[in-house]
Formats: C-alpha cells, sequence, structure tokens
C-alpha cells in the first residue's frame, strides 16, 4: 500500500482521502518511514497536489491536533506571513489593530531560518512570556484585546513532523503542501477570518509573483470550504523590509513605527495595508475608512500604548530591551543611487552573527542584527555609511561586499 500511494503519485493520479489519511497519520505513528515520506513529498512537489487533495489533507493536518475555540462572541481575526527578512509586521500590525477595537489573538511559531520568528522577537523583550494556556488567553483576551503568544505543541503535531522533513528533503517549495500547511495551523488557532501575506521575490520561499497568487488563490478556496473569509495581499520580498533584520533590533524598529517616527517606505506601507484589511474585516468596513482608523491610531499614541499594554501584561519590561554595544560600520565603496539590497544575503549573514538558527535546538542571541542606513532608491556618497552591524565579536566586513548594488 505505501509504494502504491507513492506510485501512484509519481504518475501524477489524485490520492483518495483514505489513501492520504493512511499515509500522513501512518508517519505519524512511524508505520511510514522518513525515505518514503520524502519519497510522496518529492513526486508532490513535482506534480503538485488537486484541489480535492488539498483541502482533505488540509483536515487531515488538523485532526492530528487540538482545534481551538475561544469562548468569546467577538470576530478574532488572524494575520500569517509567509516569512521574510526582517519581516516585523505582526509586532506592528497587531497592536494598531486591538488599538481600533478588533481583539486579535495570533499564535506564532520560532524561526528556523535566516532571523528569529515572531516569537523569538518577543522574546528578547526581557520577562516576555511566549507560553500561554488557552485559559489564560482567554483572560487576557477579555482584559486587554490582544494576546501574542507561541502556538501549543498539540496544535497541528503533523505540520511540525512533515515541515521539519520538508526542510531537510528540499520539498519546502510546493504551493499546495504550503497552503496545506498554513490553513491547518490557523483553521485549527481557532481564527474567524484570516488575512495573509505572502511573499514573493529572492528573499521568499516563492520566488515569482504568479505562483504567489495562486497559493493565494488556493488558500482563499480552503478557507471557503471552512466558512472563514480568507483574505491575501502579495508583497515583494526582494529586499529587507525595513531598516532593521535580527531580533531586539527589529522590535525597536517596530517601536518606531507604532509611534509614528517612521513614515513612507514599503514596511510602513505594507504594515497599513495589512492593518486596514484586519480591521476592514473584523468590523465588516470599507478598507477606506478601516485605514483612516488605523492612521488615526498610530497618529494619537493609541497603537503604542497597546503594544506597551501587550508587553507588560505578559511579563516583558521594554525599558530593558537591548542591542549588543559592539558595533561596526560598513562603507559605501561608490557614490551613487542604491539599486539593490540583497535581502537573501543580508538574511545569511544576520544568521552568521546568531540572530537566527539552523538547528531547532540552537540558541539566538537577540542583541545581534543589522541596521540598513539607506534603502533601495536612496542616494549614498563614497565613504558614507550603508549598515550598521550590532555582533557579539568582530567579523570580517568583506561578506557585505556583495550585498548593495549601488550605480554612478
Ligand atoms: N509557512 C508555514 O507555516 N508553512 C509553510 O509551509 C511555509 C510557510
Amino acid at each position: 500500500m505505501i509504494l502504491d500511494i507513492i506510485d501512484k503519485k509519481r504518475k501524477n493520479e489524485e490520492l483518495s482521502y483514505v489513501e492520504l489519511d493512511y499515509f500522513f497519520n501512518g508517519y505519524l505513528k512511524k508505520e511510514v518511514k522518513d525515505y518514503q515520506m520524502s519519497a510522496l513529498l518529492m513526486a508532490i512537489c513535482i506534480n503538485g497536489l488537486t484541489k480535492k487533495e488539498i483541502v482533505n489533507l488540509t483536515k487531515i493536518f488538523i485532526d492530528s491536533g487540538e482545534v481551538l475555540k475561544f469562548n468569546t462572541d467577538k470576530i478574532i481575526v488572524d494575520k500569517h506571513s509567509t516569512g521574510g527578512i526582517g519581516d516585523k509586521t505582526t509586532l506592528v500590525v497587531a497592536p494598531i489593530v486591538a488599538a481600533c477595537g478588533v481583539p486579535v489573538i495570533k499564535m506564532s511559531g520560532r524561526g528556523l531560518g535566516y532571523t528569529g520568528g515572531t516569537i523569538d522577537k518577543l522574546e528578547s523583550i526581557p520577562g516576555y512570556n511566549v507560553n500561554q494556556t488557552p485559559k489564560k488567553i482567554e483572560k487576557q483576551f477579555e482584559d486587554i484585546g490582544i494576546v501574542l503568544c507561541s502556538q501549543s505543541a498539540n496544535l497541528v503535531p503533523m505540520d511540525k513532523l512533515i515541515y521539519a522533513l520538508r526542510d531537510v528533503s528540499g520539498t519546502v517549495s510546493s504551493i499546495g503542501l504550503i497552503a496545506v500547511s498554513i490553513m491547518s495551523k490557523k483553521i485549527a488557532g481557532g481564527a474567524d477570518k484570516i488575512l495573509l501575506d505572502i511573499k514573493y521575490g529572492k528573499g521568499a520561499l516563492l520566488e515569482k509573483k504568479k505562483d504567489a497568487q495562486e497559493l493565494g488563490d488556493i488558500m482563499v478556496d480552503i478557507g471557503k470550504s471552512y466558512k472563514k473569509e480568507v483574505r491575501y495581499i502579495l508583497s515583494n520580498m526582494d529586499v529587507p523590509l525595513g531598516y532593521a533584520v535580527g531580533n531586539s533590533i527589529e522590535v525597536f524598529e517596530a517601536i518606531d513605527i507604532l509611534c509614528g517616527d517612521e513614515k513612507d517606505n514599503i514596511l510602513v506601507d505594507l504594515c497599513v495595508d495589512l492593518a486596514s484589511n484586519m480591521v476592514s474585516m473584523g468590523k465588516n468596513i470599507s478598507l477606506k475608512e478601516a485605514k483612516k482608523q488605523v492612521l488615526e491610531v498610530i497618529n494619537n499614541g493609541k497603537a503604542y500604548n497597546k503594544f506597551l499594554e501587550l508587553i507588560k501584561y505578559q511579563g516583558g519590561d521594554i525599558k530593558k530591551l537591548k542591542v549588543s554595544n559592539i558595533t561596526q560600520k560598513y562603507k559605501s565603496k561608490k557614490s551613487g543611487i542604491i539599486k539593490d539590497i540583497n535581502a537573501l544575503s543580508i538574511g545569511k549573514i544576520s544568521l552568521s552573527l546568531g540572530s537566527g538558527r539552523v538547528n531547532k535546538e540552537d540558541e539566538i542571541d537577540y542583541d545581534v542584527g543589522i541596521e540598513l542606513n539607506k534603502l533601495v532608491g536612496e542616494k549614498v556618497k563614497k565613504g558614507e555609511v550603508l549598515c550598521k552591524l550590532y555582533v557579539n565579536k568582530k567579523i570580517n566586513l568583506s561578506i557585505l561586499d556583495d550585498v548593495f548594488t549601488i550605480e554612478e
């Protein structure tokens, strides 16, 4: 049966619910081996999954663990990003949305990539407790209307196992598998409405915009079969998002945006766009009206106050947030206009400084990271600082030589 199923997918034939269930739950029970699952995942990567297979596999994933149902009559709007370099949007968007009166419960993961995930960034705030029980989540939700915590271990355990295998078998970038992975977690997490931020470009899982759009359409379809409203935004990930890449350094940047101190760049625009969509979904109002409310809570300080309320409630001490005091400056070797900042290279350098994990058990250094001094499109003079590194030991700066493309 195991080999028949692999063979069927290799021939690009549709697998039934029973076959998918047998194979994936067999893997959970360790009856299907890593090499057999890897073979099926690769056949899926090459031949894709049909709509029916995607909906069936999503159900199998959801059923592998607990499904949360919060005791509230409020609409819960969740957001998910497919991940990117310098992506601190959740830290900005969640307090804005909550300050607009739309409650947010967001469970995030740790990063196993170039930088930490949202949870790692929050843990860079000394004292912040990411582990919450469903009871505590409900209480906090009623008290302050916002919770940012880590996913419970029993939420879609199938995804944890399969994702770890995809990571080491070259099968991460399958559109169908990404859709199943994301939507199973969002549905099991108890969201009523879901906003997806799908990245495309050099620093993203999917390079082509058309693939990102296909992924979005599939996830909207999965949402329909669970009667959940799903919207998606496509955002470019060729260059890092904003000025900061790391962990605590990204929290500092999130604070700047929440205070209205950072304006007119792609990160700020994306945060406003995401928050407006969430408010529009949560309140059933137009995007235009939602955007007005979003800009209002940034300008009148309510968004930043909500952020402070959240950090305090979960035990964090924002005054103790810090970056490393060992720094190095990388200066431009010529004058001109910055045409490109390679997101992938910035991510890899940030990882080498210690801001991300190569293996699950690796410890993150929260205080290291990269702060860009200029963004794409800006002018730079020879000798001017292009970026500042926060490090735990001095490094050879020549690793930055290919990151910036400057045209004279
Ligand atoms: N994010 C997820 O949660 N799963 C994927 O497969 C890809 C991105």
